[in-house]
């Protein structure tokens, strides 16, 4: 009688490829092969199955993702969801943290720190991959600022309009410190959908996840969203999520956190 011992190794260690390009392979959710080695040795009595003896690596299993790992409703976390259904709480909160972002921009930009720093990176990678340039149109906005923006809106598109464009003051993810509005330096299809066909437009969509940045209003997700497609608007979410998010092909954090859509406010 035979038995055969069946060793499961984790094949070498997954790049991380955070900075390398939109190929490299995601950190989590990628697949790590099992290599399979069959052992044949010879037995009096049928074996049971054995473990892995000790000292042996033990079967690879990927970490689930942690979707409670961060609160989705304090307006500091960097998870937060902010929508028409979900406004910040309180609804006049300002970040604690907020610097001034070192980058090109149209209105001088703040964000939160660690927002921040991302952006650089994320500009700085663009500037080397594509030899092109980029500006921050609008970053951080007070619930003061978001007040005049939305009653420019209202003032020059009608009510209506204004509320798929422009979110109310407490409901704005710019209210965050995580959201930025890019332009193309210079201004291409600035704050236009068109933006979405260009150079900039496209390495963005393709690429702002390497950098922790989710596109958050995509064409095909008006109806979850509320907004009309802004491929300009970016939110920094964090690497790890934004790559999980990339990894399950997830476009929105309601999908993502199985949160109900938020087409209008209550
Ligand atoms: N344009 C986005 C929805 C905002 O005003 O926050
Ligand atoms: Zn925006």
């Amino acid at each position: 009688m035979l038995s055969i011992a069946i060793s499961v190794l984790a094949a070498g260690a997954v790049a991380a490829g955070a900075l390398t390009g939109e190929t490299a392979p995601p950190v989590v959710g990628s697949a790590v092969a099992p290599t399979l080695i069959a052992r044949v040795e010879p037995s009096a009595t049928p074996t049971p199955p054995r473990s892995a003896p000790t000292g042996s690596p033990e079967p690879a299993v990927m970490p689930t993702f942690d979707r409670s790992a961060r609160s989705l409703d304090d307006p500091a976390s960097l998870w937060v969801v902010v929508d028409k259904t979900r406004p910040l709480n309180p609804t006049d909160y300002a970040p604690t943290d907020l610097v001034d972002v070192p980058v090109a921009h149209v209105w001088s930009p703040q964000l939160r720190r660690e927002a921040s720093d991302a952006t650089v990176a994320l500009f700085s990678a663009f500037e080397a991959e594509t030899g092109l340039k980029l500006q921050s149109h609008s970053a951080y906005r007070s619930f003061a600022a978001q007040v005049m923006v939305y009653d420019a809106d209202v003032a020059a598109n009608g009510q209506a309009f204004a509320d798929t464009s422009t979110a109310r003051p407490g409901n704005s993810e710019h209210q965050t410190g995580l959201a930025i509005d890019i332009s193309a330096l210079p201004r291409i299809c600035s704050l236009d959908a068109c933006f979405g066909d260009t150079p900039q437009g496209q390495w963005l969509a393709g690429n702002a996840w390497r950098f922790g940045f989710l596109l958050r209003y995509p064409a095909d997700k008006v109806a979850i969203t509320g907004y009309g497609y802004e491929p300009w608007h970016f939110r920094y979410i964090g690497t790890e999520l934004a790559t999980e998010m990339h990894a399950t092909g997830t476009a929105t954090l309601e999908e993502f956190f199985g949160l109900p859509a938020a087409p209008g406010y209550h």
